[in-house]
């Protein structure tokens, strides 16, 4: 539970609020590159930390960040006209390079203007199929950071992007709440679950429910992410701080070893302030970032890294994503209101546990469920939301060290490449875990989390 203040502080992302001043000291992602296919496409209106933008690519393929409205007299640069080398506003045809320089005004005839003022524009960085900006301090734009992901192939690359409208910390938490896993994503994590027992009160961590052992027949999406019937309970979770952030074991019984002693399985999940996360995943490097486009909208960056080429549809279907009322790969609009229940079906609660179809659905929806922003003063918490805890940890005392002068976490990291997230390896029950991901900067003396 946190104070209505630790709650404020931790959800308010505008230009002069606590948070707001220390996202803006990194490099955020403001735009997928799939949402701008190719020299001279329509411009892309969007938000980052509260404040407007339009995103365009210009004949050359660059890309630039500027201010949405005009410098002139405020017109929308999202209607303009983006044709050689530059966004044209439609009102009096000014017109701006990427970097927000004047080429023409064609009604004012003096270059004076040209010289003395410009569209405000930002730093820009193309890589990983993101476009990165920065809009902090000047004088404080930091060394632009490098992910596993950033190289290698194009085809083995799949960047989806999904706008939801609440606040990025419901969706951050949900990244970080193993325990919902089993549950939640019942329909792909446990497919037998209809067959089953359904019993409560008997889980060591959750304090929840548990389902019977599944009965194997995990289909082939989800054996992306899992190799075998590992959801079926909630974990013992072991937390350990890290340079970014912190990253932490879901600990579940394995199989016993030759030898007859007991083992653990063994999800590792790295949580990179302030916005990023890696989910252990199987088939391919899994990387999701939640940026806040305002206080009450995010844009959720999905990154799918694969060592041969991926099909982008193929992984849409994999996230629940292809039903259009629900999502579409153009607007990148999360779609659900009451009117209908958030689109729930609960004519299939026979046979599909949630009534929806897809991992990032069933997210999506529980977090606007919520409301747009949680009241964590009237939460109940138990030793399963111990990663959830952690996150709000780090992230108040990254915005206190802030606040006091000093850099916020993970700020001086710059090289993610070598960070592991490794998913269901076996090891002797009781063993050092942080062996298995040496490179991932562990500051030393984890936690365990879970009641026994
Ligand atoms: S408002 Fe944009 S050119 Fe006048
Ligand atoms: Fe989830």
């Amino acid at each position: 539970m946190l104070s209505v203040e630790e709650n404020e502080i931790l959800t308010r992302v505008r230009a002069g609020t606590p948070m707001g001043r220390m996202m803006r000291r990194f490099w955020l992602p403001i735009c997928s590159s799939h949402q701008l296919p190719g020299p001279d496409c329509d411009p892309l209106r969007t938000k980052l930390l509260g404040e407007p933008f339009v995103v365009f690519r210009d004949s050359g393929g660059k890309v630039g960040v500027l201010d949405e409205f005009c410098v002139h007299r405020r017109a929308s640069l999202a209607l303009g006209r983006v044709e050689d080398g530059g966004i044209r506003c439609l009102l009096h045809g000014w017109k701006f390079t990427t970097d927000g320089t004047i080429l023409e005004t064609p009604n004012h005839c003096a270059e004076n203007v040209k010289q003395k003022i410009k569209q405000p524009a930002y730093p820009v960085r193309e890589a990983g199929g993101m476009v990165w900006t920065y809009i902090g301090p000047k004088e404080q734009e930091p060394p632009f950071p490098h992910y596993a992901f950033f190289d290698g192939p194009g085809e083995n690359l799949v960047v989806l992007r999904i706008n939801t409208a609440v606040n990025y910390l419901q969706l951050y938490e949900g990244g970080t709440d193993s325990s919902h896993v089993g549950i939640l994503h019942m329909n792909m994590m446990n497919p037998g679950w209809k067959d089953q027992t359904f019993t409560s009160g008997d889980t060591k961590a959750s304090g929840g429910v548990k389902v019977g052992e599944s009965d194997g027949t995990l289909s082939s999406k989800t054996a992306m992410y899992v190799s075998a019937d590992l959801f079926a309970s909630a974990p013992d979770l072991s937390i350990e701080d890290t340079e970014y952030g912190y990253h932490y074991a879901a600990l579940r019984d394995g199989p016993n070893a030759e030898d007859g002693s007991e083992t653990w399985s063994v999800r590792i999940t790295p949580v990179m302030l302030p916005i990023g996360r890696m989910i252990p995943a199987i088939a391919f490097g899994f990387y999701v970032f939640e940026a806040p486009m305002d206080d009450t909208e995010t844009a959720t960056y999905v990154v799918f890294h694969g060592k041969e080429a991926l099909d982008r549809q193929a992984m849409i279907d994999t996230m629940g994503l292809a039903d259009e009322r629900f999502w579409n790969d153009r607007d990148c609009n999360f779609r659900a209101g009451w009117d209908d229940r958030l689109g729930q079906d609960r004519a299939s609660f026979g046979h599909n546990w949630s009534g929806y179809t897809g991992i990032e659905q069933e997210d999506a929806v529980i977090a606007l469920s919520m409301g747009p922003i949680v009241d964590r003063s009237k939460e109940y918490l138990v030793p399963a939301d111990e990663g959830v805890i952690r996150l709000r940890r780090r992230l108040l005392d990254s915005v206190k060290r802030h606040e006091a002068g000093e850099d916020p976490i993970a700020l001086a990291v710059t090289e993610y490449a070598d960070i592991d997230a490794p998913a269901d390896i076996i090891i002797p029950k009781g063993s050092d875990w942080q062996s298995l991901v040496p490179n991932n900067m562990g500051l030393g003396r984890p936690t365990k989390a879970a009641a026994e």
